[in-house]
């Protein structure tokens, strides 16, 4: 039995810019598995970060409904989506968003700051954290600045995982990479869905990424052409 962890019916999202309107996304309607690795392709400008933001609760839609772990994001008013960002989201984007200024291992406990989690438990679940994304013990008290590009994603994975969310959200993390390493990010994300059951939607140009994945959801124009 699946069950399904991501609800969107009807999904529109306009932007006013300029005098003008901008629809990024259009009637954009999907159900998503738990424990699935799910691909969002399209070409640039097509609504695939404007769809992930929705999802995430980093923006509200113009209108339609969006369910994320039976909860309705759609209602949730601007002041308390930070909340449900906490709670159920992961997100890993494109240029890492770690604080310079904290080692490896604070930015990943740092989300459970806001939590009523001890210290001791917090960095202990950083670490485990860390270990799964694949960052080696001794790097662990690095400020980002000292690692490589991969090993700052590894850290965002690590990041993203560390309060158990419902859905982990990336937007092209492997834009900034080298293909070896990009392998290395996408077989990690593989991973935790295959053997840890998280939920992944990946945001990618990588075709291969897009061919392995569960689920592949197409935009165009801000419509959903496939999936
Ligand atoms: N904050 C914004 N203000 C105005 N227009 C926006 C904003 N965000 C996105 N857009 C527009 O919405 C469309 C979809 O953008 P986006 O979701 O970023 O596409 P993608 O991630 O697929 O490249 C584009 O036409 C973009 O210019
Ligand atoms: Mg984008």
């Amino acid at each position: 039995m699946t069950e399904r962890v991501v609800r969107v019916c009807g999904l529109a999202k306009s932007f006013r810019f300029g005098g003008q309107t901008v629809d990024a996304l259009r009637e954009v309607s999907f159900d998503l598995d738990r424990a699935t690795l799910v691909g969002i392709v399209g070409t640039s400008g097509s609504g695939k970060t404007t769809l992930v933001n929705l999802l995430g609760g980093l923006d509200s839609p113009s209108a339609g409904e969006i369910w994320v772990d039976g909860i309705p994001v759609h209602e949730i008013p601007e002041s308390r989506l930070s909340g449900f960002r906490r709670e159920k989201v992961g997100f890993v984007f494109q240029f890492y968003n770690l604080i310079p200024n904290l080692s490896a291992l604070e930015n990943v406990a740092l989300p459970l700051e806001f939590g009523r989690v001890p210290a001791r438990l917090r960095e202990e679940r950083a670490r485990q954290c860390l270990t799964l994304a694949g960052l080696p013990r001794e790097r662990h008290r690095h400020p980002p600045g000292r690692l490589s590009g991969g090993e700052q994603q590894r850290v965002a994975v690590a990041r993203a995982l560390v309060n158990e969310p419902a859905i982990i959200l990336a937007d092209e993390p492997t834009g900034n990479l080298d293909s070896a390493m990009s392998r290395t990010i996408m077989k990690l994300l593989f991973s935790l869905v295959r053997e840890h059951g998280r939920t992944v939607v990946v945001v990618t140009h990588d075709h291969e990424l897009a061919r392995q994945a569960d689920r592949t959801l197409v935009l165009e124009d801000g419509r959903l052409k496939a999936g």
